[in-house]
């Protein structure tokens, strides 16, 4: 790995700098909770509280609370804060697929909108405490709908437009949601996407009293009466004011379904004064935020990465944020750039895998454009490799702009692990230091700490304001996940390098989740979605290393005797994968398999697949306590078409 050193660039004037950063950290350390109650001020609260942490990892005493006496509402902070002296300032530049379609909603114009879907979510019936999916594009109205839900006391889900409807109706049921928002269509990449179509065909498992549709394209959508509205065609009718209700600080904002090493996705719940805290102070730390600042965080809002850096870290700190709609190829290599150009992006935030699939077109289509107006790079979702990282430095930031490597996940609602752009030298692949308050530590597998230089498995040994509370509907589900690996620490279920200057490099995920360009998918999930065929007996998915994805996913089949796999096979397992959970979890390569690698006692050896899928064709150690040694060299010889 690179160990190349790149100082703070001498003219990043950071509002934070080495001194300042300094300053934060040995205030949190001396003073934890006068710290946090500092941070606290950041909002508006109906009630500003006077607790802060009262948290215990401990299975006998397993608590978590943040500012519990407190009083807010999130669309208030997002929103009517800002209304008296920024009201005509930007909230939300929209940038649709067809470059330089979309427009530009002020603080006013999003309030407003927000206060018309609340007004229209009451009118349905749909109180404080009810559960809302929304299944939209990358639109200011999917923006308003989720600051609607936070303004009346409503919990959003937000579903990503990729998945399928099988997927919309286990989530609908899980969490039993009275209520969807979603569009027509959507549109990504000049493709269109049958977004209510899909609502409708998730609805027949199980219906909602509600469907709201908002125009994107004017598709022609069936609409069932009595259920589904048309927000176009009502909005006028709506008022732009609607009263907020102060909620507990440790009432649920959100719930966030995500893939686990295990079962079906989990509800990630974050409450809402602890994650506003986390989202307000992340966002200002990390990205450096000034007044004029246009900021772009590149996620779809169906991510956690949407949720607080497009939504609510922005907009609680009154920043200008652009909702881009469309893909990073469309209309050529050139789009973001040419948008960062035409819009004056400041700020930029995306994923390696763009970065990665960007870096493969040349220089050329970067250095079409100027991107003078980009002071600061990050990225987020999975390891950046050091080649992309200074690629990313070099050529897009033309070797004058910090690029924050920034390492969370949904679980911990916003960044733990990110340099200060103005404090932090920065090391090409790794993700620096913690932000002030965050405790890691790496354990091995036993749980023993580990001290120094050294690697290991990352844990999290103190609460931060912005962790997840609960998984929705199963608390003892959220212990077990996360807590019970290692006693009385929080678990990331990611590996990870220490360095002498105590600089951490996240190495990946080292249980049964795979992360493809950045998107996290659960290898019992797709394996479930695999043997729902008839024809199949058994399947084990594992990740292999993808130059653009990062991973991508390998499945090993077993099919029902007498049965044999073939190109036909492969496109209706495929098929079916999309189908149960969309298109995002179709396997890259799919191998039949005579057996798969089991211990006598009936256990799949992982180990031995994940090495066959890198493409190693030795080195399996102890296979002595496989059921058949010579399953392996049969796997082996299937493995070969795909080298
Ligand atoms: C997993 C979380 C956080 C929003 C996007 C993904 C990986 C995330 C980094 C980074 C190395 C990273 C981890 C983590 N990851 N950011 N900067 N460096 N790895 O959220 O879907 O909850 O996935 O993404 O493996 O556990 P998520």
């Amino acid at each position: 790995m690179s160990e190349t050193v790149h100082p703070v660039p001498d003219d990043f004037n950071a509002r934070i700098g080495p001194a300042e950063l300094d300053a934060l950290l040995k205030a949190e350390e001396s003073d934890p909770h006068g710290h946090w109650m500092e941070q606290a001020k950041r909002l508006q609260w109906t009630k500003f509280p006077e607790q802060s942490g009262d948290w215990s990892f401990d299975e006998d005493d397993f608590r978590i609370n943040w500012f519990a006496d407190g009083k807010l509402n999130l669309s208030v902070n997002c929103l009517d804060r800002h209304l008296e002296k920024h009201g005509d300032r930007t909230a939300i530049i929209f940038e649709a697929d067809e470059p330089g379609h979309g427009h530009r909603y002020t603080y006013r114009e999003l309030y407003e909108e927000t206060c018309r879907f609340a007004n229209l979510l009451k009118q349905r019936g749909v109180h404080r405490g009810n559960r809302v999916m929304i299944y939209m594009p990358m639109i200011p109205e999917a923006a308003a709908a989720m600051l609607a839900c936070a303004r009346i006391g409503a919990i959003h889900s937000v579903i990503f437009g990729g998945f399928s409807p099988e997927s919309v109706a286990g989530r609908i049921a899980d969490c039993d949601a009275c209520a969807v928002i979603t569009a027509d269509e959507g549109v990504r990449g000049g493709k269109h996407i049958p977004l209510k179509r899909n609502v409708d065909a998730a609805l027949e498992h199980r219906d909602v009293q509600s469907v709201i549709v908002v125009t994107r394209t004017g598709a022609d959508v069936p609409m069932k009466d009595g259920r589904d509205v048309s927000y176009s065609a009502v909005r006028d009718q709506l008022s732009t004011e609607c009263e907020a209700e102060a909620m507990d600080a440790e009432d649920p904002l959100f719930i966030l379904y995500t893939s686990g090493s295990t079962g079906k996705p989990k509800g990630v719940v974050h409450t809402t004064g602890g994650y506003a805290v986390w989202a307000a102070a992340t966002f200002d730390w990390v990205f450096d935020y000034r007044d004029d600042d246009v900021f772009w965080c590149t996620a779809d809002v169906g991510w956690i990465t949407g949720h607080t850096y497009v939504v609510y870290g922005p907009l609680m700190n009154g920043a200008t944020s652009v909702m881009f709609d469309g893909v990073p190829n469309f209309p050529d290599f050139g789009r973001f750039w040419e948008t960062v150009d035409r819009l004056g992006v400041t700020i930029f935030y995306t994923a390696p895998t763009a970065i990665r699939a960007l870096m493969r077109e040349g220089d050329e289509p970067v250095k079409r454009y100027s991107r003078k107006s980009i002071r600061l790079l990050g990225t987020v979702g999975e390891p950046i490799n050091p080649e992309a990282w200074e690629w990313y430095w070099r050529v897009v930031g033309d070797g004058r702009c910090p690029v924050v490597d920034t390492w969370w996940q949904t679980e911990t609602g916003g960044i733990l692990i990110s340099p200060f752009p103005g404090a932090t030298p920065m090391k090409p692949g790794s993700a620096t230091k913690p932000l002030p308050g965050v405790k890691p530590l790496l354990v091995d597998s036993e749980g023993k700490e580990l001290h120094g230089a050294t690697s290991g498995n990352l844990c999290i040994s103190a609460s931060w304001p912005g962790q997840m509370r609960t998984v929705w509907g199963d608390h003892r589900r959220f212990f077990e996940t996360y807590f019970s690996t290692y006693r009385g620490l929080y678990f990331t279920g990611d590996g990870c390098r220490r360095d002498e200057d105590g600089y951490y490099w996240i190495t990946g995920r080292v249980d049964d989740v795979i992360n493809v360009s950045g998107h996290r998918i659960g290898t019992a999930e797709v394996e479930s979605a695999l043997v729902a065929h008839p024809l199949v007996a058994e399947a084990a998915v594992v990740a292999f290393p993808h130059d653009i994805k990062g991973q991508a996913i390998h499945a090993y089949v077993t099919l029902n005797a007498g049965e044999e796999g073939g190109e036909d096979l492969r496109r209706e397992l495929n098929q079916q994968v999309r189908k149960e959970i969309g298109a995002l979890a179709s396997p890259e390569r799919i191998q039949f398999a005579p057996t798969l690698p089991k211990t006598r006692s009936g256990k799949i050896m992982r180990r031995i697949l994940r090495k066959i899928a890198e493409g190693e064709t030795a080195g399996f150690g102890d296979t002595s306590t496989l059921a058949d040694p010579t399953v392996v060299d049969q796997l082996l010889a299937g493995a070969r078409e795909f080298q």
